[in-house]
């Protein structure tokens, strides 16, 4: 199985692909590092902390950034999607946290682990990529031993679907954009699983309804699931008529597992980074880029275009 760390900002989708990551037999789940987000970082810590007693994980859970590189006055975090307790306000269904937090910040448990296991890990980031970025900061080294780095973000128009947070941007990305800028032009491979293939993977009501009374002790995993989707549910409903959720972190996670579920697209890829665009994720697939612009220094990434949606969902509700 592929070792993997978690970095993710749970958040309701991610505490879906936090699943798959621990239970899946092709994965085998070694931390997770906590990010602010879809809340502040001491609520996605205290999440992480009460998801891994819930799955039964014995793992080490790094809290990382509190903000993005560069730091913002207006911090905002989307009640309005994920509830403010970031588990759709069901947070209190998952057990107390039963482990304490590691000592090291998530960038630095991040540089030792993939010290210690070259060429093993790989990092799956379903949150803003501060952690990422900082850890290439401490130890630039890292690039070269990192597996593969798989990235929940980004939208890029491929199927009509434009950014979630501005016409453009993917809230991920948009929440520390000099970060994501720095992780995809970084010298390790990169594949984004973003919007373009996330919004084809609809986890439809009925689907959701499945879950209730599977998974974990007396289906107490599934009962939660359900219980911290009906919010979700309700906002992607009122917003695109769905009838269903988006599976975008669980997709990411998916991706390690069963990567030829998904048709991927190579080139470099940069994130603009000011002015109305800002976050907006572009990849020149063509090599249209001139040998003296900025883009002529990235290496070329993966980007996910096309998705077996039917076969994402069945390695989601297999677990159960
Ligand atoms: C991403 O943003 C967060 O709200 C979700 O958890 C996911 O990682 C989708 O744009
Ligand atoms: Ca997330």
């Amino acid at each position: 199985p592929q070792s993997v760390i978690f970095d993710t900002d749970p958040g309701i989708d991610d505490a879906m692909a936090l699943y798959v990551l621990a239970r899946h037999p092709a994965i085998r789940l070694r931390a997770i590092t906590t990010v602010f987000g879809n809340a502040a970082v001491a609520t996605t810590t205290r999440n992480a902390l009460a998801l891994a007693a819930l799955y039964e994980l014995e793992l080490p859970v790094a809290a990382g950034a509190a903000g993005p590189l560069r730091p913002r006055q207006d911090q905002a975090f989307p009640a309005h999607v994920h509830g403010e307790d970031g588990l759709g306000g069901v947070g209190a269904l998952v057990p107390a946290p039963r482990r304490e937090v590691d000592g090291r910040p998530a960038h630095e448990l991040i540089c030792a682990m993939v010290n210690a296991e070259p060429g093993q890990i790989t990092l799956v980031a379903v949150g803003p990529l501060t952690n990422l970025a900082l850890a290439l900061r401490h130890d630039p080294g890292i690039a070269a031993k990192v597996r593969q780095v798989v990235v929940m973000g980004g939208a890029f128009g491929t199927h009509g679907h434009g950014g979630n947070v501005s016409p453009v941007a993917e809230a991920n990305i948009i929440n520390d954009p000099e970060a994501a800028d720095a992780v995809f032009a970084a010298a390790w491979p990169v594949v984004i699983v973003g919007l373009d293939v996330t919004q084809e993977v609809v986890m439809k009501h009925d689907d959701l309804a499945a879950l209730k009374g599977r998974g974990g002790k007396q289906g107490a995993v599934g009962d939660f699931l359900w219980a911290a989707t009906r919010h979700y549910q309700d906002f992607y409903h009122e917003r695109d008529g769905i009838g269903g959720i988006y599976s975008h972190d669980a997709s990411a996670a998916v991706y390690v597992a069963a990567p030829e579920a998904f048709g991927l697209r190579a080139g470099p890829v940069r994130v603009v980074l000011d002015g109305i665009a800002r976050g907006q994720t572009i990849q020149d697939h063509q090599g249209l880029a001139a040998p003296d612009s900025p883009w002529a220094h990235s290496p070329a990434q993966q980007v996910c275009v096309r998705v077996d949606a039917a076969r994402v969902l069945s390695e989601f509700t297999r677990l159960f």
